[in-house]
C-alpha cells in the first residue's frame, strides 16, 4: 500500500561533497547534498547552495568552484564544513588545499576525487542559487585507481540517507547488463 504524504522536501539518498571556493581571497569549503551529474559530454555538473552562504560569494566572484568527495572516514570535517560558515569561522585550515589548472578553485588534498568547475549557468530559486558547471580540471589518488578509473571501493564516498551518513554498500548488479538480461528472458516468452 502507498502512503500519500504531504507535499514536503522528498526523503531521497543524496551525494555528500564538499565544495571549495576562494572567497576574498581566502579558502572556503561546504558541504552539500545538492550535487550532481547533468551531462556526460561535455561533463557538466550542478550544485544548490542558498543564497545566504558564503561560498556563494566566492563563486560569483570568480565564476569557478571545485568538487571534493569526502571518503567515509572524513565525515567529522565533512559534518563540521556544513555546520559553521566562512563567515564565521577560517574553514581554510581544516584541510590541505592544492590548486589545479585554476588558481581561484581550491581542492582538498585529503578527499580521493577531486575536480574544477567552470560556472556557465546560474539558476535563480527562491531561497537558491543553482550553479552549473562544466568540469575543465579532474584529479583521483592513485591509490584508489583501478585500471586509471577511481574505484568505488577504494574512494569509500558517503551518502546522506536520512539523519545518517552511510558508506555505499555491496554490488548487486552490473550497470547497462542487468536489464539487458531481464530483456532476454521477457524476449523468451
Ligand atoms: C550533510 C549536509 C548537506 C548539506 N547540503 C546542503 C546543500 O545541498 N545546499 C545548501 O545550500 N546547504 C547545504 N548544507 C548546509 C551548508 O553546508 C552550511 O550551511 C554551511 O555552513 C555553509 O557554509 P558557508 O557559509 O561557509 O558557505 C548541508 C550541510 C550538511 C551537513
Amino acid at each position: 500500500m502507498k502512503i500519500q504524504l504531504q507535499a514536503q522536501p522528498p526523503e531521497v539518498t543524496l551525494p555528500v561533497v564538499i565544495a571549495g571556493t576562494l572567497v576574498k581571497g581566502r579558502e572556503n569549503y561546504i558541504t552539500l547534498g545538492a550535487f550532481g551529474l547533468m551531462s556526460l559530454q561535455p561533463p557538466i555538473v550542478y550544485i544548490s547552495s542558498m543564497k545566504s552562504h558564503y561560498s556563494n560569494i566566492g563563486i560569483k566572484e570568480n565564476g569557478f568552484f571545485s568538487i571534493n568527495i569526502p571518503s567515509a572516514d572524513m565525515v567529522q570535517k565533512t559534518d563540521f564544513c556544513g555546520l559553521v560558515s566562512g563567515r564565521d569561522i577560517n574553514k581554510s585550515e581544516l584541510f590541505t588545499s592544492f590548486y589545479g589548472l585554476e588558481k581561484t578553485a581550491p581542492m582538498i588534498q585529503e578527499c580521493p576525487i577531486n575536480f574544477i568547475c567552470k560556472v556557465i549557468r546560474i539558476v535563480d530559486l527562491p531561497f537558491n542559487e543553482v550553479f552549473i558547471g562544466e568540469v575543465i580540471d579532474y584529479y583521483a589518488d592513485d591509490e584508489c585507481l583501478d585500471d586509471n578509473k577511481p574505484d568505488p571501493q577504494r574512494v569509500n564516498p558517503m551518502v546522506l540517507a536520512g539523519p545518517s551518513y552511510r558508506s555505499i554498500g555491496q554490488v548487486v548488479g552490473v550497470a547497462f547488463g542487468e536489464g539487458r538480461s531481464y530483456r532476454k528472458n521477457v524476449m523468451q516468452h
